[in-house]
């Protein structure tokens, strides 16, 4: 008898680990079940890479998922990649997704039922099986036949290899934690165009590629109905619409997703590793408040790199619904049509994008008063500057939705109200962000369990109890080796953007010990190094630091939050003891003055290397909101990748060495090279972005005539003529000479440009060089002017 029980036990428990082993098969075959109570109860792709199974996405509701195996560890989010029921959540007791015998999978509830299914059916013998790809298919064992797979229905990423078709749409999520359907998605529009589109409870709206251009300015075609896209694993891709682009990190072989994201943004990320975090590579817009609808109607979205993306209700209205702020803000006042009862109330550059009654080019603020009076409908007038056209516009709006603060919009929104109210601007400004959470809470009806279940539960409770003790230690272990300084949440919230802490040993290491220089300046040596995973970067050590770390990292972390495809990427840094270090992504092709002086540069380089970091400044001008000056930029600071693609290097580091005055960012030191800098810094005038504006200007000329503005400097009369050679010698040449574009022109270029674009690129350099700073250009115009006349990039 005694033998009998143990054979029992030994039976029961060879089972359980059968059980333990088939939980990570990679399919499922006819008749079988995964069951919702069982979290190991999961389908893993043959490499290990991908899981299918339940997961929880609120209390008490679970969705059927297919998620990144890694990181397994409990206190940490799943990178979910696709949903079977993100809208229908099922209960977390009893629910189970089948394969049927009938050759149907079936995602069952105990009070809904039949919540999702395949509508498959066959009698030969199926499998549900996840493909090393991420792919969810339900195929016959034998042969080829796929009957049903998770490729065809997207839910808000696509994986490198799943195509893009006429058939499927990436919708984003309600928000971060709600995975509901929300409200932006990215398809081929009717007109075979790829886009971003809002998709709003009572509007809809698109908004990328930018709607008020034309297909062909925005580089697409719509000739090809193909309507197919594909991601690769290399980072690239490619649609039928010709929406190309690879990402930032091209070529190395990483894991890869692309997201339409909650908040109205498309972006790739990359990961290099499973033990390592994931970071954007590729993202289709570039402003915080350029998606539609972020903050509902009759409010305005501004953002600042510190406090990130703010909605406030315009003056007069108050929040809807201080919950979500989608709902809007609704007025405190009754509509008045007796335009003597009327006044208006100025919102200096804010725009609101569309619902225009009238557009009437060449108007004048009396005029466009007027005619938005003269209109019942008209819920305020919007007038500004048109930079390329020179003259005054004026929009009068029945609806105002998808305003937004914008320091480049040289205009202003006029709002209509009734007189004799006092509306402050400060009346409810309150940060979006705050999406309440809302618990979902689903009944579940209880049944008796018999005692079977039971006794299985407590076997199971018995295993747990011993996983727990084991998670217990690590966990200990690992909390231990926490520092708990306070510098710990700014690191988690870097960490999320793929930013590494690396020691100081590591890095002396992976620079041989600081042996092969690449570059100074900036406050600092840039070494070069290899990382141990085999990482080309570039390790800049700043001289003086004093800061602690906490004020370091804060720093370092608005400059790790910045993220333009011409910028330099910081990969992470380095603050033990008295060293101050960071490690920055290794460019291949060096500085624009090594490969100006090796003349490696033709024409359509030049062109486009000019257009990119114009773009760049005007992203850290703009978004930034005039928080990162640049302030040194200079050919040294421009680095070329393997496709010659530019990057800006350096910017935001004056915050870091400047300890004495934390409201400006480069005000209390003189920054710059001599030859670039603008002549506010010899007058001691306030420091604005245009100081960038400036030395910018002066790199175009220089890449437009191959003079550097330093050489052959001889000191006349003190710092002023030191850069006014470069430049007054380019502009005698326009005076005097019709055929003053090929004078100025490098040689090295020969004739081998376009002169329309050469001559807008001396004129727009000739205005960013002037010395009344206030009558440069923004460095939008900039790009602006660039664009518009070379409409090929
Ligand atoms: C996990 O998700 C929750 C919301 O569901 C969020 O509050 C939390 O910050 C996330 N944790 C990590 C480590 O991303
Ligand atoms: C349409 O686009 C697809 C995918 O990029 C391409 O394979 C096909 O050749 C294109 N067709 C035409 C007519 O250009
Ligand atoms: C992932 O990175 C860790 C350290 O960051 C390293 O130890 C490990 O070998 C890497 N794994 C792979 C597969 O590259
Ligand atoms: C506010 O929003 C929440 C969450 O979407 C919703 O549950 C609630 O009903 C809304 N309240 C009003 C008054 O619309
Ligand atoms: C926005 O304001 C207009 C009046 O300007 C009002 O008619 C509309 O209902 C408001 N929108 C919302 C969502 O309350
Ligand atoms: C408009 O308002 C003014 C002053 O409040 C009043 O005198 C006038 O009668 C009103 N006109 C109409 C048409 O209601
Ligand atoms: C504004 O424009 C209108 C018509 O375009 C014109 O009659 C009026 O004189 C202008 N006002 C001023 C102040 O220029
Ligand atoms: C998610 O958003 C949807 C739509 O607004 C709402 O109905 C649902 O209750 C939300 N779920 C959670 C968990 O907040």
């Amino acid at each position: 008898m005694n033998n009998l029980g143990l054979s029992i036990t030994v039976f029961i428990l060879v089972l359980a680990f059968l059980f333990q082993c088939s939980s990570s098969s990679s399919s499922l075959r006819k008749g079988s079940s995964l069951l919702v109570e069982n979290p190991e109860d999961n389908i893993m792709s043959q490499n290990g890479m991908f899981s299918a199974g339940f997961t929880a996405i609120g209390e008490n509701a679970y969705s059927f998922a297919i998620w990144f195996t890694e990181p397994t560890s409990l206190n940490l989010n799943k990178t979910i990649i696709w949903m079977a029921n993100r809208d229908q959540p099922v209960n977390g007791k009893r629910s189970k997704l089948t394969l049927l015998n009938t050759g149907n999978i079936v995602l069952f509830d105990v009070s809904l039922n039949n919540v999702r299914s395949s509508n498959t059916a066959s009698l030969k013998p199926l499998e549900l099986h996840l493909k090393d790809d991420g792919n969810l298919v339900l195929r016959e064992l034998q042969g080829i036949t796929i009957l049903w797979q998770s490729f065809d229905s997207p839910t808000d990423t696509l994986l490198p290899g799943q195509p893009l078709t006429r058939y499927t749409k990436l919708v984003a999520s309600r928000s971060e934690s709600n995975h509901s359907t929300g409200f932006y998605k990215f398809y081929f529009d009717d007109a075979n165009v790829l886009g971003l589109h809002y998709d709003g409870p009572d509007i809809s709206s698109s908004y990328w590629p930018k709607p008020w251009l034309l297909i062909s300015q925005v580089g697409r075609a719509n000739f090809n109905g193909s309507r197919i896209a594909l991601l690769d694993s290399f980072g690239s891709f490619l649609s039928s619409d010709n929406l190309i682009f690879i990402t930032s990190d091209y070529g190395t072989v990483l894991q890869r997703r692309m997201k339409m994201d909650s908040d109205g943004n498309l972006r790739v990320y990359s990961r290099i590793n499973v033990s390592q975090n994931w970071y954007v590579s590729w993202q289709a817009i570039y402003g915080a408040c350029i998606a539609h609808g972020i903050c509902g109607d009759n409010s305005t979205c501004s953002y600042n790199p510190k406090h990130g993306r703010k909605c406030s209700c315009i003056p007069g209205y108050r929040v809807k619904n201080h919950s979500d702020w989608s709902y809007g803000c609704e007025p405190m006042f009754d509509f008045t049509c007796n335009r003597s009862e009327s006044t208006f109330f100025e919102m200096v550059n804010v725009e609101f994008y569309g619902y225009d009654i009238h557009y009437v080019p060449m108007s004048n603020y009396s005029s466009c008063e007027k005619l938005c009076l003269e209109d019942c409908n008209c819920k305020g007038f919007q007038y500004g500057f048109g930079v390329l056209k020179g003259f005054y516009k004026c929009y009068t709006k029945t609806q105002l939705r998808n305003g937004r603060h914008s320091p480049f919009f040289v205009g202003s929104t006029y709002l209509r109200l009734p007189k004799g109210n006092t509306f402050s601007k400060e009346e409810s400004s309150t940060p979006s962000d705050h999406v309440c959470l809302v618990k979902l809470q689903r009944n579940f009806v209880s049944e008796s369990e018999n005692h079977y279940v039971n006794f299985f539960l407590w076997f199971a409770a018995a295993i747990g109890a011993f996983e727990a003790i084991c998670i217990f230690i690590v966990w200990c272990s690992l909390f231990r080796n926490r520092k708990t300084n306070a510098d710990q949440h700014g690191y988690h919230q870097l960490a999320a953007i793929g930013f590494r802490k690396y020691s100081y040993l590591e890095l002396k290491k992976a620079t041989k010990g600081f042996s092969q220089e690449i570059g100074r300046g900036g406050g600092g040596i840039v070494y070069k190094g290899l990382l141990s995973d085999q990482r080309h970067v570039a390790v800049k050590r700043l001289y003086n630091a004093q800061q602690g770390e906490g004020e370091f990292l804060a720093e370092v972390g608005i400059i790790g939050r910045l993220n333009h495809m011409n910028l330099i990427e910081m990969w992470g840094y380095c603050a033990e003891g008295k060293y101050r270090l960071l490690v920055y992504e290794y460019m291949e092709n060096g500085s624009l003055a090594e490969n100006l002086s090796a003349n490696k540069l033709d024409w359509s380089k030049r062109y486009k290397i000019v257009l990119s970091i114009a773009r760049v400044l005007a992203y850290l001008h703009e978004e930034c909101l005039e928080w990162i000056l640049h302030c040194d930029i200079k050919p040294q600071n421009i680095l070329l990748d393997s496709n010659f693609q530019p990057k800006l290097a350096d910017f935001g580091l004056s915050k870091l060495q400047n300890r004495n005055n934390l409201n400006n960012s480069c005000i209390s030191m003189i920054r710059g090279t001599r030859g670039y800098m603008a002549p506010e810094w010899i007058f001691n005038l306030p420091i604005t972005s245009k100081v960038d504006v400036y030395s910018y200007g002066i790199v175009v000329l220089e890449m437009i005539t191959g003079k550097s503005p330093t050489t052959g400097f001889k000191i006349v009369s003190g710092e002023e003529e030191s850069d006014g050679r470069l430049v007054t010698w380019v502009r005698e040449k326009r005076g005097s000479d019709i055929s003053w574009l090929e004078e100025i022109v490098d040689p090295q270029i020969a004739l081998n440009y376009d002169r329309s674009k050469m001559e807008i690129m001396a004129k727009v350099a000739l205005d960013c060089v002037v010395d009344e700073r206030d009558s440069r250009p923004t460095m939008s115009k900039v790009v602006e002017m660039l664009q518009y006349h070379g409409s090929d990039v």
